[in-house]
C-alpha cells in the first residue's frame, strides 16, 4: 500500500457524492423490522414511558401502525402479544384467539407485503413471567419445548411467516420444527434467538410485553454476556435443529458476536437492537447530548457492518423514512 503523500484518503471524502461512491455498507428499509406489542380489545393506544413513540396497541391501532412501516418500506414486524389473562402455564400463549394470533390473520389480509414474525415464549403469558413453566422454583426445559411448539403451531394458523422462539430453553429448534412439520407448515420459518444475553438492557422491554419475572431473573437460561465461544455453540446448535436464520440480541453491545456468528456461519442473521439501546439513544438526545437522527442511523449502520442481515429496532419506521429521504 502506498504512503502519504502518495496516498491521500481525504481524497475520497470531499464530497457526497464521492463518498456515497465507495460506501462500504448500505441500509435499506427491507432489511428493518418493528417490534410491536398488541393487546385485546379496539381502540387501546397506551404509550410505553420509556420508549418515546412506542404503544401497546389493539389490532385495529397496530393496523395503523403497520401501514406507516409497510409505506415507508420497512421489511416487516415482529409481534408480541399482552394477553386478556395469565396462569402458570401461559396458556394464552396457543389461544388461536389470543391477539398476536389476531393480529397475524389482520396483517396477512390487510398488508400481505409485510413479512410477519411472531415472539415465541412465555413470560408474557406465565403468571410468574418467567419464559419456561417452573418446577420447584427453577424454569422446567424439557416440560416447556411442548408448550412452544403449541404456541409456534398457533401462530403458524394464524399465518406467520416466521416464528421467533426467544426462551432460551436447549432444545426448543427441534421440538417446534418437528411439531411445524408434522402439522403440515413445513414452510413456515424459525428464526432463532440463538445468541440471547442475559442482559441490563431489556428493562424498558419488560415494562412493555408486562414480562417481568416475579421472582429471581433470567440468568439460568439466557447467556452471559462475557461469552462469544458458547454463542458460537448456541447457534451451531440451533442451525442443526433446523433455524432459517439466527438472532444476536442486544446488537450494540454485542458487534463482535455479530461478526464471529456471520463469518462462522454464513447463516442470514438478525441483529436485535433492544429497548434499552433504543431508550438509551432517546434519552441522550432528550436531553440535547446527541442528534437523535444521527445516533439512530450510526448505530444500525453499525450492525449492518459487523455483518447483520436484518435489524430489529423500534426505529424502524423512524430510519426508513430517513433511508427514503436520501443524504
Ligand atoms: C422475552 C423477550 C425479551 C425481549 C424479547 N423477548 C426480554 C427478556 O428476555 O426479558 C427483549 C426485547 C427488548 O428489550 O427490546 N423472551
Ligand atoms: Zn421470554
Amino acid at each position: 500500500m502506498p504512503a502519504f503523500p502518495e496516498y491521500r484518503p481525504r481524497r475520497l471524502r470531499r464530497t457526497a457524492a464521492l463518498r456515497a461512491l465507495v460506501r462500504e455498507t448500505l441500509l435499506a428499509p427491507s432489511q428493518l423490522v418493528l417490534p410491536m406489542f398488541v393487546r385485546t380489545g379496539s381502540g387501546i393506544r397506551q404509550p410505553v414511558t420509556s420508549m418515546p413513540g412506542v404503544n401497546q396497541t389493539s389490532v385495529d391501532e397496530l393496523l395503523v401502525d403497520a401501514r406507516a412501516a409497510a409505506l415507508a418500506g420497512v421489511g416487516g414486524v415482529l409481534l408480541f402479544g399482552l394477553p386478556a389473562f395469565k396462569d402458570a402455564e401461559g396458556s394464552s400463549a396457543w389461544d388461536d384467539d389470543g391477539p398476536v394470533q389476531h393480529a397475524v390473520r389482520a396483517l396477512k389480509r390487510e398488508l400481505p407485503q409485510l413479512v410477519v414474525i411472531t415472539d415465541v415464549c412465555l413470560c408474557e403469558y406465565t403468571d410468574h413471567g418467567h419464559c419456561g413453566i417452573l418446577r420447584d422454583g427453577d424454569v422446567d426445559n424439557d416440560a416447556t419445548l411442548a408448550l412452544l411448539a403449541k404456541e409456534s403451531l398457533s401462530h403458524a394458523r394464524a399465518g406467520a411467516d416466521i416464528v421467533a422462539p426467544s426462551d432460551m430453553m436447549d432444545g426448543r429448534v427441534g421440538a417446534i420444527r418437528k411439531a411445524l412439520d408434522a402439522a403440515g407448515y413445513s414452510s413456515t420459518a424459525i428464526l432463532s434467538y440463538a445468541a440471547k444475553f442475559a442482559s441490563a438492557y431489556y428493562g424498558p422491554f419488560r415494562e412493555a410485553a408486562e414480562s417481568t419475572p416475579q421472582s429471581g431473573d433470567r440468568r439460568g437460561y439466557q447467556m452471559d454476556v462475557a461469552n462469544s465461544d458458547e454463542a458460537l455453540r448456541e447457534t451451531a446448535m440451533d442451525i442443526a435443529e433446523g433455524a432459517d436464520m439466527v438472532m444476536v440480541k442486544p446488537a450494540g453491545p454485542f458487534l463482535d458476536v455479530i461478526a464471529r456468528v456471520k463469518s462462522e456461519t454464513g447463516y442470514p442473521l438478525a441483529a436485535y437492537q433492544v429497548s434499552g439501546e433504543f431508550a438509551m439513544i432517546h434519552a441522550a438526545a432528550q436531553r440535547g447530548w446527541i442528534d437523535l437522527e444521527r445516533a439512530m442511523m450510526e448505530s444500525l449502520i453499525g450492525m449492518r457492518r459487523a455483518g447483520a442481515d436484518m435489524i430489529i429496532t423500534y426505529f424502524a419506521t423512524d430510519a426508513a423514512r430517513v433511508l427514503r429521504a436520501g443524504p
